[in-house]
């Protein structure tokens, strides 16, 4: 299965691939969180790319597809994929068009998770994460057993940096401007589904489970 899992910040792209990556037994790509973990090294890089992020806009794509092509050398992802949060712009998405031609693949699907603004802001400001395995959370709609520690794996609970109201307002206005046009990139190769963002997560990933039903079957 290659599959990209796109939307608006906080429509829900992380919570459904980790759902789905665990369904399929394939790795959850993730460019933000590839992205965090090079911030987390204090590089020179890592400060350049953390001051991209805290404003809400994109990091410049040589920096985002070396990553990509980086982690896509690794053995897991060669059985399949989901893409998280990658292609952002349509630069992005024609070097990954191009990536999987040489390789001789394709992608089979992208599905469009839709929110509205007003939910956007509501769901990223009650996000917490954990340090330790990326588990997510939300304070009002999925908590903890425990505030402030993973079920998990017991891990601490943090609220991403750009998550402020101010930066998530500059993320959807990126989103709308640089990534809302692959919906028409894709719809022209007809491989886009749009699914509802709304209801509970496990509404959201049935209708998710529905739009792949004629791709392919979790193992
Ligand atoms: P990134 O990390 O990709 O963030 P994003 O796209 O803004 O998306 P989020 O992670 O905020 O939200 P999500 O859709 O994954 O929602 P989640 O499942 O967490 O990017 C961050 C930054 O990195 C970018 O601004 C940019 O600077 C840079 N970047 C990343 N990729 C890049 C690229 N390719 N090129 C250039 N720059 C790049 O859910 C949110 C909350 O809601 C959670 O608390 C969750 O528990 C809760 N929730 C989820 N589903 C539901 C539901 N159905 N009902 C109720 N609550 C729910």
């Amino acid at each position: 299965m290659r599959l990209v899992l796109t939307g608006p910040p906080g429509a829900g792209k992380g919570t459904q691939a980790q759902a789905l990556a665990a369904m399929w037994r394939i790795p959850q790509i993730a460019s933000g969180d590839l992205l965090r973990a090079v911030v987390r090294e204090d590089s020179e890089l890592g400060r350049e790319a953390a001051g991209y992020m805290g404003r809400g806009q994109l990091v410049p794509d040589e920096f985002v597809l070396k990553l990509i092509a980086d982690r896509f050398r690794k053995k897991d992802a060669q059985g399949g994929f989901i893409l998280d949060g990658f292609p952002r712009n349509l630069a992005q998405a024609e070097a990954l068009a191009k990536r999987l031609e040489h390789a001789g693949l394709k992608l089979e699907k992208v599905v469009a998770i839709t929110l509205p603004d007003e939910k956007i802001v509501k769901r990223i400001s009650g996000r917490r994460t954990c340090r330790k395995c990326s588990a997510m959370y939300h304070i009002l709609f999925e908590p903890p057993a425990k505030p402030g520690v993973c079920d998990k794996c017991g891990g601490e609970l943090y609220q991403r940096e750009d998550d402020a109201e101010g930066t998530v307002r500059e993320r959807i206005n990126v989103y709308d401007a640089m990534t809302r046009p692959l919906l028409d990139y894709y719809g022209r190769l007809g491989i886009l589904a749009q699914v509802d963002g709304i209801g509970r997560p496990e509404e959201v990933e049935k209708r998710i489970l529905a739009a792949l039903s004629g791709v392919a079957k979790p193992k």
